[in-house]
């Protein structure tokens, strides 16, 4: 079995080593959550009292033409673009996934209904994100379609003729289970459909190659594996074939606001969408939040010059692998099941464990212990490793620390069972 000593020999020659030291890590903690919200980088707070500062503070007004920020969503787009596979002006950030989500899925639902109109039903996974399903279930009401929820396995019994948009979510947010995007998206469009992906736990984790893998629309999230702090924004692509079609036809996204016109500062009475990704544009894009944002990918620049994704990629699975490895070593005969792939190809960068009786107080106990994961309901224990700062010896004593929960029994102390209003 692997030893503390392998481990820590593991991290001395660990070519992304390096990029630990780009985040400001609290000490005593090991941070297995950055799936849910990253880790802070140390550039974000000079980078962010710098924009308050100078750009807001004397640039004033000014600063939307002296300091770009009217073309950040942009600019900030791009760097997620080469993350993603997506060329560059093709990707925007704004908004949050939720609203993006209903920016692209109204879109792909008004292109089939001009190409496909007999086509009425939506699929989506029953285990996906709650936010993709309530979109999802409020835009089948608006256009009178049918939503139907499955499970992965039953996904080619639904690609037929009847199938308008396939929606699903790349890496499952419980399980860590990874669709094969383009086989995926070969089959839907072979049955006729379009797709729209959300890569809230892809972008940063897993290379995605959308353009290779010919996806329709795709939407992600800022704040967890790009490192964008809480609230970052978030980011819409949208396939080029189908925004010079809107862009030939005049065709709008649902949330047509100002930012998204095709001359804002005209301020005409009627709206004319802007060009390309553009007019995905809403209203004006949180300035502060973007700035962050911009230093968490950053380090990702940086991770180029060590490898980029596919060295990332390399490094996620060894941690994930040897994280399993340690779990079902140290940890067998205390009620964990593993519900995350084994397989390299349909992991994410995650690993989760069901507990049969006491998730939620074992992740508590785990975190008192500076183990940082999350619970997700009815029993998941979800731990997410960043390869931009998680090491091998993490790894290593957060298992410890989870046999020693599991083995004393700590997690049973009724004061682990307190729920507050986030898990
Ligand atoms: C798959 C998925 N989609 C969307 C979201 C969140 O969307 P929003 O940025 O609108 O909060 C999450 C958050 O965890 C998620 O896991």
């Amino acid at each position: 079995m692997t030893t503390r000593q392998d481990c820590l020999a593991l991290d001395a020659t660990d070519p992304l080593r390096s990029l630990r030291d780009e985040f400001d890590l609290p000490p005593g903690v090991i941070y297995l959550d950055g799936n849910s919200l990253g880790a802070l980088p140390k550039a974000t707070a000079a980078r962010v009292a710098e924009v308050v500062t100078n750009e807001w503070g004397v640039g004033l007004i000014r600063s939307w033409n002296t300091a770009g920020w009217i073309n950040l969503s942009q600019r900030t787009g791009n760097q997620i673009a080469t993350l993603v596979g997506a060329g560059e002006n093709e990707l925007i950030v704004g908004d949050s996934t939720s609203v993006n989500l209903y920016k692209a899925l109204s879109t792909a639902i008004a292109l089939q209904k001009l190409d496909a109109p007999a086509r009425r039903v939506i699929v989506s996974e029953r285990s996906n994100f709650p936010t993709d399903l309530y979109i999802a279930e409020t835009l089948a009401r608006e256009h009178d379609l049918t939503l139907v929820l499955i499970d992965a396995d039953e996904l080619p019994a639904h690609l037929n003729s009847e199938l308008a948009v396939l929606m699903l979510t790349h890496v499952n947010y419980r399980t860590g289970r990874m669709f094969d995007m383009a086989q995926v998206t070969r089959d839907a469009h072979t049955a006729g459909a379009l797709v729209v992906w959300d890569l809230a736990h892809s972008a940063g984790a897993v290379p995605v190659d959308l353009i290779g893998a010919d996806a329709d629309f795709a939407v992600g999230c800022g704040y967890k594996y790009l490192n964008g702090g809480p609230g970052a924004p978030a980011f819409v692509w949208v396939h080029p074939l189908h925004t010079a079609r809107m862009d030939r036809e005049q065709l709008r996204q649902p949330l047509s606001g100002w930012l998204g016109h095709a001359a804002p500062f005209e301020f005409t009475t009627d709206y004319r969408p802007a060009l390309g990704i553009q007019r995905f544009v809403c209203g004006t894009p949180a300035l502060l939040s973007m700035a962050a944002l911009g230093c968490g990918l950053d380090v990702f620049a940086h991770a180029e010059r060590l490898g980029g994704l596919p060295a990332l990629r390399r490094k996620s699975l060894a941690l994930t692998d040897l994280f399993i490895a340690l779990v079902e070593a140290r940890c067998a005969g205390h009620e964990l099941t593993l519900v995350t792939p084994r397989e390299a190809a349909h992991r994410g960068s995650q690993a989760s464990f069901a507990h049969e009786t006491g998730g939620f107080p074992v992740m508590q106990a785990l975190i008192e212990r500076g183990v940082i994961g999350d619970f997700r309901a009815p029993d998941l224990l979800r731990f997410g490793f960043t390869p931009l700062y998680t090491r091998f010896v993490d790894v290593f004593d957060a298992v410890e620390h989870l046999h020693a929960v599991l083995t004393s029994g700590e997690w049973r102390e009724a004061r682990f069972n307190q729920r507050a209003a986030v898990t």
